[in-house]
C-alpha cells in the first residue's frame, strides 16, 4: 500500500455524521443519482458517500463500492447493514494499480471519485476503467481536497480524464475541494 493511502483509523473521522455539516452527501449527490440506478464509488471507505448513495438508488439500483482495504470494506458493510441498506451495497476489494471492473462495462450510471484520486498511482488508468465501465452520457463526479491538492495538480487529473473519453461539463461547488463533473463523450 501507498505511504500516502488513508488509514484505517482516518477512515472513522471520515464517516463520522458530524462531517455532513461540512460535506453533506445528499446534497453533493442528489442532483446525480436517481432511484433505480447502478453507481460506483471509488475510494469508498467506510462509506460516507456509498450509504446515502445506497438510500438515494432504492431499492431496485445498487452502488458498487471499490476500495483498497479490506478494512474500510468491512466496516462499510457493518455500517451498511446497521442502516438497512446492505441489499443495495457491493464491495469491491480491488488492488492499487487496477479496480478490476471490466464485468461492469457500459453497466454504470454515475461514478463518484471523492478525495481518492491523489492516492492512486495512475489516474489515467482509472479514468479509462470507469470510462469503460460508465453507460454512454454518463456522469463521474470528481473532488479533491484542496489542502493537499494544488491546482496544477488537479489540471493534470482533469488532463488525464480528457484522454480518456471525456469532457467537463462542470465545476460543482464542493467546501474544501477542487472539483469537476466529467461525462463519458
Ligand atoms: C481519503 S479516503 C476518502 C474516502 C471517501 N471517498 C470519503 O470521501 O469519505 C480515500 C480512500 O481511497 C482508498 N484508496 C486509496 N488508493 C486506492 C486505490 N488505488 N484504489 C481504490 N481505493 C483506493 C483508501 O483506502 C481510502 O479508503
Amino acid at each position: 500500500m501507498a505511504e500516502r493511502t488513508c488509514p484505517v483509523w482516518v477512515g472513522y473521522f471520515l464517516a463520522s455524521p458530524v462531517r455532513k455539516l461540512y460535506h453533506n452527501p445528499v446534497k453533493i449527490l442528489s442532483p446525480y443519482i436517481k432511484d433505480g440506478m447502478k453507481v460506483i464509488d471509488i475510494g469508498s471507505a467506510m462509506g460516507f458517500f456509498s450509504i446515502p448513495a445506497a438510500k438515494m438508488v432504492g431499492k431496485s439500483g445498487k452502488v458498487v463500492c471499490i476500495d483498497l482495504q479490506k478494512e474500510m470494506l468491512e466496516k462499510l458493510e457493518k455500517r451498511a447493514r446497521k442502516a438497512k441498506v446492505l441489499a443495495q451495497i457491493e464491495l469491491h476489494h480491488c488492488s492499487e494499480n487496477l479496480l478490476g471492473i471490466d464485468s461492469l462495462k457500459n453497466q454504470i450510471d454515475f461514478a463518484l471519485a471523492f478525495a481518492v484520486l491523489h492516492e492512486m498511482n495512475n489516474v489515467s488508468n482509472v479514468f479509462n476503467e470507469v470510462n469503460k465501465a460508465l453507460k454512454p452520457n454518463s456522469k463521474m463526479l470528481i473532488a479533491e481536497p484542496a489542502g493537499h491538492v494544488t491546482k496544477e495538480a488537479f489540471e493534470l487529473t482533469l488532463n488525464a480524464s480528457l484522454k480518456n473519453n471525456f469532457k467537463v461539463i462542470g465545476e460543482p461547488e464542493i467546501r474544501g475541494s477542487l472539483s469537476a463533473l466529467l461525462e463519458k463523450k
